[in-house]
């Protein structure tokens, strides 16, 4: 396959940057697309010029880092899958791909496509923890859990911050990413003790990051890779409105 990219590069996060076009002429089908990138930057090495940026760690869709945004779409065309499970054979020979790094004030641009994430890592710092003693591995399985209870604590479970929903929304709020993370605690016995603070803390400090207020729009969802379901968010509203009863007001450092 040849193809045509139009690379977002930015020295840093106090210069100007730009769409660069660079060709990629050998790109097989079986590609991933991290792989492509890869092949890209050989060539830019061997030119003598700067490789560009890009985030990656597992390359297996665990560890949330390969945040692109491609041809406008957070992980590119695919569904439900991260950057770095995309194969070349999602796209058509002859093709002009544009790939930006995610777009939310709270993710800073460090350089060309990598963003600074760690106001996700201040949310689940503000309560995204329990404190109860869970003793080892084995006394943590002998605690009864309801199947349906474990289940959706689970799925909740499966968010890797990747930060998509976030960079989708036109809001730019992290909802989605602070509601699995609520939904995954408040769905354990292990998780009751700080139910309704912890919602409010992560809440409050979502909004000190800058992020976006959630109004309902869904494009979170349908660009999350791990599959989130909306209904994270409606169990955050509950909590937050019963915590708002209890007048429990929010304690963040
Ligand atoms: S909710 Fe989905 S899109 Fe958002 S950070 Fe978690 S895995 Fe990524
Ligand atoms: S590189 Fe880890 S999820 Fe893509």
């Amino acid at each position: 396959m040849k193809l045509t990219l139009k690379v977002w590069r930015q020295k840093n996060g106090s210069t100007p940057g730009e769409l660069k076009t660079y060709p990629a002429d050998h790109v097989s089908p079986d590609m991933s697309f991290l792989e492509m990138l890869d092949e890209v930057n050989q060539a830019l090495i061997m030119q003598g010029e700067d490789p560009i940026a890009f985030d990656h760690d597992c390359r297996e869709g665990i560890c949330g880092m390969c945040s692109l945004m491609i041809n406008g779409v957070a992980h590119g065309p695919k569904e439900a899958i991260t950057t770095c499970q995309l194969h070349m054979r999602s796209f058509k020979d002859g093709e002009t791909i544009t790939i930006e790094p995610w777009r939310a004030k709270p993710f800073p641009i460090i350089k060309d496509l990598v963003v600074d994430r760690e106001s996700f890592d201040r949310i689940i710092q503000a309560g995204g923890f329990i404190s109860a003693s869970t003793g080892s591995a084995p006394d943590g399985n002998a605690i009864p859990v309801a199947k349906p209870d474990a289940d959706k604590s689970m799925d909740a479970a499966a968010c890797i911050g990747c930060g998509a929903c976030a960079a989708a929304c036109p809001n730019g709020s992290a909802m989605l990413f602070t509601a699995a993370k609520v939904a995954h605690l408040g769905h354990l016995p292990q998780g009751q003790a700080e139910r309704h603070q912890r919602v409010v803390n992560m809440v409050a400090t979502q909004d000190a990051e800058g992020f976006g207020n959630c109004t309902n729009i869904g494009e979170c969802a349908a660009v999350c890779p791990k599959e989130i379901s909306l209904d994270t968010i409606a169990m955050l509203n509950r909590d937050l409105v019963i915590a708002a009863l209890k007048g429990i007001e929010p304690v963040v450092k």
